[in-house]
Parts: structure tokens; sequence; C-alpha cells
């Protein structure tokens, strides 16, 4: 029997649409004569399905039909498996549970990649792929990230951060210490998103208001930073877990505007209709650097992985102060956009073999855990007794 893998996608999470993408590219790299493959589209309202019609990237353009096409599914832990259990079946036409041996997520942003779906995978008892809660909820809060970074003595920027209830209380005390500390030019970010969704640049005090109500507008805590004016961007990914993993070649993605926007990550620029995703960003590989600049980022890139104990495949993005020569991690994505496949090619890994290499990687992590105590025999509850109604109960 092949091991059967459930590809996970699409979530309520404003990179839905990416996910889909990345997944398709995902299923279609997989190695099927070593995996089945069971399609999981979550849905934005968070409903899951399956289908054999959620393989094709045309089929998501008319979601109605799609839908239609598809069924709804949950999940179910029975013994030592996990079963993909039907809905909405009709009474003597039930279609079978399916087993599924492994979880692989391929999603992106908030209500996913930040821990959710790591968590419901533990709560099941099924090994997946990519990181655990605790990486991926640290790789999620870009100023959580910094401060893991900072105290592990990883280069990051300076950076303020407050809650959208902090600034409406007291909006002045807040802009004199972002013009004290921080100074103009700065960027203004939502904590826990991506895409530069709600990011902006700040020239000066007056643009400043309105960028942390539009970042506000999408997450509850913002971070303030210094804006590097002379700016390099590098991207690294890492692969593998806290005990042995690698650096692939560096890119440099190339944006239209101050900042990478949405269009350039996804659209291919501006004027660009088709998207295959991240892998249609406008981009160098490898990056033009000096190679004792890339072997740093690419050392640096692995430090980072262990910092947050991550593992499967990630994305470490790094801005580059082209003035000082200095390099800071800017974010990590933990399921990076088409999960960073076109930067293993560059290396020389093929993207049927890294997900090979994912594969390993989750079971590996799921040995280990198997070999955990979680729980333990105890008869403290022989002697607890509530009494009868009423009755406050033992003190513990
Ligand atoms: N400190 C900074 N200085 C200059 N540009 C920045 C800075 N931080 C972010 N940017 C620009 O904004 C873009 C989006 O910011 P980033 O932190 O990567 O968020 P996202 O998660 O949305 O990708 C970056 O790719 C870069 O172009
Ligand atoms: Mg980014």
């Amino acid at each position: 029997m092949k091991t059967n893998i459930a590809v996970f996608f699409g979530c309520r999470s404003v990179e839905h649409e990416v996910s889909i993408i990345s997944a398709v590219q995902a299923m279609r790299a997989i190695n099927r004569d070593k995996y089945d493959v069971t399609p999981v589209y979550v849905a934005k309202d968070g409903e899951m399905y399956t289908g054999d019609n959620l393989f094709e990237i045309e089929n998501y353009r008319d979601l109605t039909e799609l839908f239609k096409n598809a069924k709804r599914v949950t999940f179910i832990k029975e013994k030592d498996a996990v079963l993909m259990h039907y809905l909405d079946q009709k009474k003597f036409k039930k279609i079978p549970d399916v087993a599924i041996d492994l979880a692989f997520p391929v999603v992106h942003g908030t209500n996913c990649e930040d821990g959710t779906m790591a968590g419901y995978f533990e709560f099941l008892g099924l090994p997946y792929i990519s990181c655990d809660i605790i990486s991926a909820a640290v790789g999620m809060d870009k100023a959580v990230f910094k401060d893991v970074l900072k105290s592990a003595g990883l280069p990051v920027l300076d950076c303020i951060k407050f809650r959208a209830r902090e600034y409406t209380l007291d909006k002045e005390k807040i802009t004199t210490e972002i013009k004290e500390k921080i100074g103009f030019p700065l960027i203004v970010k939502p904590v826990n998103l991506g895409s530069s969704v709600g990011i902006t640049k700040v020239n000066t005090q007056e643009k400043l208001d309105e960028a942390i109500r539009l970042g506000i507008s999408f997450s509850d805590t913002i971070l303030v930073e210094k804006a590097i004016t002379s700016l390099r961007e590098i991207n690294c990914s890492v692969l593998g877990d806290s005990d042995e993993c690698e650096a692939s070649v560096c890119e440099e993605p190339f944006m239209n505007d101050e900042i990478l926007s949405y269009e350039d990550k996804y659209m291919g620029g501006k004027n660009s209709g088709a998207s295959k995703g991240m892998a249609s960003l406008g981009r160098k590989i490898p990056a033009d650097l000096p190679e004792d600049k890339s072997n740093e980022i690419r050392d640096l890139s692995c430090e980072i992985f262990k910092a947050i104990g991550a593992s499967g495949v990630v994305r470490i993005d790094f801005l580059l102060d082209c003035d000082t020569g200095r390099v800071y991690a800017n974010e990590i994505n933990t399921i990076p956009g088409s999960l960073a496949f076109y930067l293993w090619e560059a290396t020389g890994l093929k993207y049927t073999d890294m997900i090979d290499r994912l594969v390993e990687i989750a079971f590996r992590r799921q040995r280990n855990r198997d070999n955990l105590t979680f729980t333990i025999d105890t008869n403290i509850l022989s002697g607890v007794s509530f009494g009868t109604k009423g009755a406050k109960g033992a003190k513990l």
C-alpha cells in the first residue's frame, strides 16, 4: 500500500488563492509511484472538500461548480489511524472512510500557517510536514520572530510594537516614541500578515497615522521599523529540521515599487495577468552577490531555522542595507509560496525529490515523538470525591 498524503490548502487567509496555486504545483510534483494524493481544499468558510476536480487549477475559477463536484469531508481519529470521513452522505450509498498517513499543509498566512493547522494535526495525532505549533507561531508573528532572533544574537532591525487599543488610547505617546526611536522614513507593518498586505512605507509624519490605521485594519498588533533606503532583498530557503538542515542558493526578487507588492509577488509585475504563485516573481537566481556575502546569508539562514526550531522547507527573507553592507533577517515564511521549489531546483534538487525529503523529515519527527512520554499512570483520581450535590469538592 502506498503512503496516502493529504494535501491541505486554501483556508481563511488573505493568501487563500496563492495557497491554491502552491498546492496544485505541489500535487503535480508528488511522486505518484510512491504516494497516493488526497487533496483537501479548505474553503474560505473553513469547510473542507475533497475530489478529483481539485487537482486542476482551472477548476478554481468557478467555485460554485467546484463545490458541486467536490465532497465535504472531516477527519476523525480512530484507534491508531486518522480517517477522512465523507459528510452529507446518502443513506444507502455511503462512501467508505479513507485512511490518511501524512498531512501536507500547503497553506499560507493567518489561521493556518501560524500553527493553527499544525495544532489540528497534533490533535488528531496525524504526522505532518512542516513546522510544529510553536515554530510556526513564532514564524508568523514578525515581532515575536525578531525577539527570538535577537535573544539568539542574530541580526534584526530594531522595532517598536504596539496594540491597536494602545494607539487609540494614546496616539501622541506612540507617535513621539516612533519619531524619537525610529525616525523617518519608516515602515509600518501588521505583525502577522503576508504578501505585503497592510504594509506602508512612510516618509513624513503627516502620513504616519493613515499608515497605522491601515495596519490596524488588518491586525491587532503593529510593528514600526526603520526603512532601509538603499535596499536589496535577498531570500534563502532552508530544508531539514533542527538536527540537520541545509540552505539553498539565494534569490533576489525584483520590485516595481518602493516595497515588494502583492502584484510583484504573484502577478509577475503590475501589467502581467498570469500567475504561477511565488514562482512567477521577477527574480535573479542565484542572487548576484559576492561569495562571502551569499555564504554569510546561507549560514545565517540555517542558524535562524534552528533558533526557531523549524522543520520542513522554509524561506527566510533578508534586507541588505547597501550603505552599510549589513544584512538583517526580515521574516520567515514557514510554508513559503510555491514551497520555494524554484530555489531548490536551482540548488540541484528536483521538486519531486524535495517532497520525498519533506516526507522523510515528517516521519522522522513522528518517530521521535512516538518515543516521548505524553501520559503518566497515576492513581490521583482514586482519592478524589466531590461528595453529594452541592459539595464544593476536594482540595487539590
Ligand atoms: N525595513 C524595511 N525597509 C525597507 N523596505 C522594507 C522594510 N521592511 C519591509 N520592506 C518592504 O516591504 C515588503 C513587505 O514586507 P515584509 O516584512 O516582507 O512583509 P510580508 O510578510 O508582507 O512579505 C518587503 O518585501 C520590502 O520590499
Ligand atoms: Mg516579505
